[in-house]
């Protein structure tokens, strides 16, 4: 079910997951930014179809939207069988957790909820599992605004900045990773201009980011994907800042298709390369970038474009829509703990210490 804007939820990117008369309410960022819509999800399937047909996306918010999920799945299976909920509420989970196979975040947030699920007692555990959803959505946004400042103060500036994909509030519980570092360092005076690319096929970068930037009032030009190396060329790139799905135990980052690309470009021209990624991020269970499962959408998303089909019909195209970048490309990780600066197993091991 969609509402429209005047039902009293305000549309801004801070504001896309939100939890509302016990509903969840997603801003469909499938749609923005010619159309501003809420989705309204009343179940733990809804919800799962909701990550799935990317109404929302972007790690840490498909994490925050599917722990919201599960505290709506767990109010159906509580009011259906009060004694024996909890092995209910484990189908809901595995449909959350088949939504989209790439961002941790989701696998990390949805085993928040079930290890506290399995030490409820009660026939009411709706109450516990919202103030867990509500807690790691908190924690999303104090860790943006702490990598914003951490990110911000490894910039000199002014400068200009690419960023690849969406990383900004709409990806997350709000503020943003990378954009969130764009917007500390703007506040800073340290960014001239950002460079969004477009970020073909789904286009989060000239629908999503420039939209996010331009209400927040920071310079954003859009470019063609293609258009980072001769940016670079020109000398007035000083950071490539992008977010990530998934970290591996060695440093490399799993991020947007085409990022791995612009981290060659940008060693190539001596830019800096930052990733801006909470720790729910750093899946300590994956050795190399090599055992992130990648995920490949439907190949006429590339033969397509907004929508209008470009190529011919019967041709083949492929769309697989991550990429890893090797650690040794990577400058520094900005995490809610503290800077990564040269990646390698190490690092990520005592930044990661003690969780
Ligand atoms: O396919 P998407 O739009 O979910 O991909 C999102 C990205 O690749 C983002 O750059 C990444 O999740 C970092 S978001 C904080």
């Amino acid at each position: 079910m969609s509402i429209q804007p005047a039902d009293a939820l305000a549309i801004h990117p801070d504001n896309a997951i939100v939890w509302h008369d016990d509903r969840l309410y997603l801003l469909d960022q499938r749609i923005l930014p010619g159309e501003t819509r809420f989705i309204a999800c009343g179940s733990a399937a809804d919800t799962a179809r909701a990550i799935k047909d990317m109404v929302v996306r972007g790690a840490p918010a498909i994490g925050i939207t599917a722990a919201y999920g599960v505290v709506l799945g767990a109010r159906a299976r509580a009011g259906a069988d009060p004694l024996s909920w909890r092995q209910a509420l484990a189908a809901d989970i595995e449909a959350l957790a088949a939504s989209r196979p790439t961002a941790v975040n989701l696998f990390w947030a949805l085993e928040r909820m079930r290890r506290l699920a399995e030490t409820l007692d009660t026939a009411e555990p709706v109450p516990a599992l919202l103030a867990e959803a509500q807690r790691i959505h908190r924690e999303d946004i104090a860790a943006n605004r702490a990598m914003g400042e951490l990110g911000a103060a490894l910039m000199q500036g002014p400068t200009d900045v690419i960023t690849h994909c969406n990383a900004g509030a709409l990806a997350t519980g709000g503020y943003g990773t990378a954009l969130g570092v764009v917007r500390s360092a703007h506040a800073a005076g340290k960014v001239r201009m950002v460079y969004a690319d477009e970020t073909r096929p789904w286009l989060q970068g000239s629908r999503l980011t420039a939209w996010e930037l331009a209400q927040a009032g920071i310079p954003v030009t859009v470019q063609s994907d293609n258009a980072a190396a001769s940016m670079m060329a020109r000398g007035e790139i000083g950071w490539v800042i992008v977010g990530s799905d998934r970290i591996a135990a060695n440093g490399d980052v799993c991020n947007k298709i085409g990022t791995y690309a612009l981290a060659v470009l940008a060693r190539h021209h001596g830019v800096g390369f930052m990733v801006a990624a909470p720790t729910s991020t750093i899946d300590m269970g994956v050795a190399s970038g090599a055992d992130i499962p990648i995920e490949a959408r439907d190949p006429d998303e590339v033969l397509a474009c907004g929508g209008k089909r470009i190529g011919p019909a019967g041709v083949m195209a492929h769309n697989p829509v991550f990429d890893v970048t090797p650690a040794a490309l990577v400058d520094c990780i900005v995490t809610e703990r503290g800077v990564i600066r040269r990646p390698d197993a190490e690092h990520i091991r005592a930044l990661m210490a003690g969780t």
